[in-house]
């Protein structure tokens, strides 16, 4: 029974990271094509403002997912392959989201600022190329692939 309780706490953590994040994923993807600054501020904000949302749900999913995969095991670390792996999964794509996607979206985040002056940072053609960055399709890449197979670990269990 308290192990139902686990899962339940763990698919909580979820759903919760997949709401909180679905929202930085869409802004992601539409700040490419996107070249109003006044939107592109309000799209940025909208995402910055899930972050701390996205960190609760991670830490939720990630305790109780632990806390069922160890459960009452004579040795701790003896539980089973899969769990083990997913884990490693999520810890690369956060590694790899912190290392490319905060660098990224703060340094766009400055470019949108105005100068004392009142010209903005960065002109047409320097906003263009950072909008047009690999960095956004990269991320795509990376988080989809591994959500995606983390979800078929905890489908199909494989090892
Ligand atoms: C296993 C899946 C994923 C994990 C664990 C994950 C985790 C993270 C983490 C930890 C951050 C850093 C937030 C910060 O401190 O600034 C982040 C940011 C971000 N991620 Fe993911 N992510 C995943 C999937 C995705 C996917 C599928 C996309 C799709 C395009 C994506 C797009 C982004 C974007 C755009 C940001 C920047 C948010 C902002 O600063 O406003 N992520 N992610």
């Amino acid at each position: 029974m308290f192990y139902s309780w686990l899962v339940f706490a763990h698919l909580v953590g979820v759903f919760g990271f997949l709401i909180a994040h679905g929202v930085s994923v869409s802004v992601g993807l539409k700040l490419r094509k996107e070249r109003d600054r006044d939107r592109i501020t309000a799209l940025l904000q909208l995402s910055g403002a899930t972050v701390i949302w996205l960190y609760v749900s991670l830490g939720v999913l990630t305790a109780a997912g632990l806390w069922a995969a160890i459960g009452p095991q004579p040795k701790w670390w003896s539980f089973k392959k899969w769990p083990k792996v997913s884990l490693g999964v999520l810890l690369f794509a956060s590694v790899a989201m912190i290392a490319m996607a905060r660098p990224y979206y703060r340094r766009l985040k400055e470019k949108m600022q105005m100068r004392a002056s009142g010209v903005p940072m960065a002109s047409e053609e320097e906003l263009a190329d950072i909008l047009q960055s690999p960095i956004p399709v990269v991320l795509a890449v990376i988080g989809f692939g591994s959500l995606g197979v983390i979800l078929w670990m905890m489908v199909l269990k494989p090892f």
